[in-house]
């Protein structure tokens, strides 16, 4: 017989599998089918029909997705980020777009930090939970590794501008699925576009892969310079480690600082 779990295990195993916020008082499961429509109840008198009780409208089972298929919301992005004339316009959209279902679990929209207007304009993965709850892009212990990574080579939030190819907060930080990412990449295309920015520097695979298209692991990835075509220009891109790698991965700091480098040498350049 199993043991019945203690609610610290249960807390503890929840923690573990991600699970880090609350979206409702009641637990709801999702895997059970809608109870059926309830039978119409013929009188208790035998031989007399039932009356005719018009059938209850069934209430929509509640899940937490955004209403759009998605296509229809790739759509949607696509025509909204186009619309946006300024970067200020394009957060009052973003805020206001439901066909992500992340915006569902998060708190708020995470935009950009830094100045819009730098020469340099750095792109992460999506937010996690001090961006969520501050809506500034990297400020939890992986954005402090980058203001230090930044610091060396001469920059800071001032002189950069900062944004992630996911605005909302995946629950219990996973990757954004594929599917998340399509529908968000039309508006990071044209922050970077109304941004203009002379460099990017993607960090990490998922911000690397799907502004290069380029599938191969990070760690071959990184170092290289890439060509990324955003409207009518065509943007030199470096992509390097991201910084909560190398909290997990000290050792390969030297990689990174390498590639800052090489961004240094190419701003002075340019
Ligand atoms: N990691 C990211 O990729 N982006 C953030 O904003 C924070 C952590």
């Amino acid at each position: 017989m199993t043991e019945p779990q203690s609610p610290r295990r249960i807390l503890e195993f929840l923690a573990a599998a991600g699970v880090d916020m609350i979206v409702g008082d009641e637990p709801v499961n999702r895997m059970q089918p809608p109870p059926p429509l309830p039978e119409r109840q013929a009188e208790a008198q035998p031989g007399r029909a039932a009356p005719d009780v018009p059938a209850p409208v069934q209430a929509p089972v509640s899940l937490r997705v955004a209403p759009t298929a998605p296509d229809d919301a790739i759509m949607q992005a696509r025509l909204q980020a186009r619309s946006a004339a300024s970067l200020e316009e394009l957060a009052t959209i973003m805020a206001a777009f439901d066909g992500c279902a992340l915006k569902a679990t998060a708190s708020r929209l995470v935009f950009a930090d830094g100045i819009p207007q730098a020469r340099v304009m750095i792109i992460g993965e999506a937010p996690g939970r001090e961006e969520d709850e501050t809506g500034r892009p990297f400020v939890g212990r992986a954005g402090q590794l980058l203001d230090k990574m930044l610091k060396a080579i001469g920059l800071d939030r001032s002189s950069v501008y900062i944004a992630n190819v996911v605005p909302w907060r995946p629950p219990g930080n996973r990757t954004p699925t594929p599917q998340e990412v399509a529908i968000c990449l039309p508006f990071i295309h044209r922050q970077i576009e109304l941004a203009a920015p002379d460099l990017l520097l993607t960090m990490g695979a998922p911000a690397t892969q799907n502004l290069t298209g380029r599938k191969d692991g990070i760690l071959r990835l990184r170092g290289q310079w890439f060509e990324v075509d955003v409207a009518a220009r065509t943007i030199p891109t470096l992509a390097t480690l991201h910084p909560a790698y190398l909290l997990r991965q000290p050792g390969q700091k030297a990689l990174a600082w390498r590639d800052l480098r090489a961004l240094k040498a190419r701003l002075a350049a340019e």
